[in-house]
């Protein structure tokens, strides 16, 4: 067995990650708090992941606008950058690196989210077929509800979502976030405006493949003239149905014009997240091979990885790093664990958004 490459190093900008285990952004719900700021709690639950060869943030709305579920910790106050310091020193104390994961939810949301009561806003007025988390005063708690019909944006606004985009990547890396992930991914906003069935706008930002996929290259142009580019990923979700999206109809030429034109901005990587852990694997795949050969930066690849396919792709030479999603709720030493061949402690679904400690902190070491 040649060595394992899943424990070798790999240098992203400026960082050395020791190992090619990532953390994939995973919403949590835990800002149980009227300012939406990172609490001690959260520190702790992201200090116990610092093994990692780098962790992406769960998803943090860039604007009061761009929330699209309750409690979900924002990076667009003074008290939210407050919070998120307390979380970037625990990581960095115990020998971690931390991206912050920059959110726009677009036209998943519900007007309880906001204290205007607006509805959320997309390329369109489509409603999304799909539900989200209120949030209802009265009880101070979280409640399940249909998405509401979104509001469709001006130009005006849609240029002004690129400047908040920035400013939240600023304040990312004022709370001392090594660098920011773009979520273009799972049918959010930036994803909204690519997709040619719910983007019917005649402005710039609709029409033909650019100008749909303008936004988002603004918005990566944007962050990385706030922050570096090399501090700056972008995830997508090429052929992803999550939220009420119809797959890509052009898949090769959409996500490689994307991925070509990401590689001009020279970004520091480009995380692919299949959603039915199928092709991600396959080191033939078309789509896969292309993008690769089309992004001269890092790529990150997610979706059903296991240590074994996690080796298995990165010695096919897939990708370079590898990311984990659900096996980081509840193994917070993965990296040990893989080393070690140690067995996997199961994570329970109940407790991913509620909870708060319960199936958040308390999920131990192995063998502790
Ligand atoms: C509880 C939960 C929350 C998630 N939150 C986010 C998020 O905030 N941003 C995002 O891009 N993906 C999110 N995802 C998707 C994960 O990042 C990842 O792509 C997915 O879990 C597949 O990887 P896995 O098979 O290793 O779990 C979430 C997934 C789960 C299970």
């Amino acid at each position: 067995m040649p060595d394992r490459m899943l424990f070798s190093p790999h240098r992203l900008g400026a960082l050395m990650l020791p190992n090619r285990l990532v953390m994939a952004p995973l919403t949590r719900s835990r800002a149980l708090n009227p300012e939406l700021a990172p609490t001690p709690l959260m520190a702790e639950y992201y200090r116990q992941r610092a093994s990692a060869g780098l962790i992406i943030s769960e998803g943090v709305p860039i604007s009061p606008q761009a929330r699209g579920y309750a409690f979900t910790p924002g990076s667009y106050s003074p008290k939210q950058v407050a919070g998120w310091c307390q979380v970037t020193d625990a990581v960095h104390r115990a020998g971690g690196r931390i991206f912050m994961q920059l959110w726009h939810c677009g036209r998943i949301g519900h007007h309880s989210l906001r204290a205007d009561a607006s509805p959320p806003v997309g390329p369109s007025a489509q409603a999304a077929p799909t539900q989200t988390y209120g949030y209802d005063a009265a009880t101070d708690a979280a409640f399940l509800a249909p998405c509401d019909p979104p509001r469709a944006l001006t130009t005006t606004e849609v240029q002004a979502i690129v400047g908040d985009f920035a400013q939240a990547a600023r304040n990312a890396l004022a709370a001392g976030f090594d660098g920011v992930e773009i979520h273009g991914a799972n049918g959010y906003l930036l994803d909204q405006f690519r997709c040619p069935f719910l983007n019917d706008r005649t402005d710039a930002y609709g029409g033909s493949r650019e100008k749909r996929c303008r936004l988002l290259l603004e918005v990566s142009a944007a962050v990385s003239a706030a922050v570096g580019a090399t501090r700056v990923g972008v995830r997508l979700s090429p052929l992803g149905t999550a939220n009420g999206m119809q797959p890509e109809p052009e898949p090769f030429e959409t996500y490689g014009y994307l991925a070509r034109e990401l590689g001009r901005l020279n970004l520091g990587y480009l995380h692919l997240y299949d959603q039915t852990t199928s092709w991600i694997h396959v080191p033939a795949d078309p789509l896969l091979r292309q993008l690769r050969a089309s992004f001269p930066g890092t790529l990150i690849l997610c979706g059903g990885f296991t240590a074994e396919r996690a080796e298995a792709a990165l010695q096919a030479g897939s990708g370079d790093l590898i990311a984990f999603g659900k096996l980081y709720i509840s193994n917070p030493d993965l990296v040990e664990r893989f080393r070690g061949g140690f067995e996997l402690a199961p994570y329970d679904t109940r407790t991913f958004y509620t909870g708060g400690a319960t199936g958040y902190v308390d999920y131990p070491p192995f063998g502790a």
